[in-house]
């Protein structure tokens, strides 16, 4: 299978998993797992950041891989710039990026994906490659079809 078609199985794959699912943590848990299991060699960490708008901060959410930093400030690092610019980042290199937080030295290329309840982002996926230039258009574009399909588990991590 090319890497459009495991996308295509993945999508397929948590769009069943999730269905009816209301659990936050149950379901991050289980497509973060899911993912890792579809791009075993490709994806090093993949999870999730929650948005906590009290301290204007991404919090460590569900994810498979090696420890990771719990708090992410907004506009700070890769993830908080995803969340501050509202769309995604693919970094080829991340040495290059500015400010970049090196939650594992092993990191050497990623792809933040935020996720949105309507106009609100409620959180990023946030995914790590220990090769340069591991991400292209195809994972963005795989990746952001994957993310609505977790659109209503938004309004767990919101004010109203
Ligand atoms: N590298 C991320 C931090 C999270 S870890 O990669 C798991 C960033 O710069 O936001």
């Amino acid at each position: 299978m090319n890497k459009e078609e495991r996308y295509d199985v993945l999508y397929r794959q948590i769009d069943s998993l999730i269905a009816g699912e209301e659990n936050l943590v149950g379901v991050l848990a289980n497509v973060s797992s899911a993912m890792k299991e579809q791009f075993p060699s490709e994806y090093f960490w993949v999870g999730f950041y929650l948005v906590d708008e009290k301290s204007e901060a991404l919090r460590l959410g569900p994810f498979q891989g090696t420890v990771a930093c719990y708090t992410i400030p907004y506009g700070k690092g890769v993830c908080g710039s995803a969340w501050a610019q509202g769309h995604t980042l693919v970094v080829a290199d991340v040495d290059a990026f500015p400010g970049h937080i090196a939650c594992s030295s092993l990191s050497r290329s990623e792809i933040v994906v935020p996720l949105f309840a309507g106009n609100r982002i409620w959180g990023v996926l946030d995914i790590d490659s220990t090769e340069l230039g591991t991400f292209d258009d195809v994972d963005r574009i795989g990746l952001e079809r994957i993310a609505p399909l977790l659109s209503h588990l938004g309004e767990k991590c919101l004010k109203p």
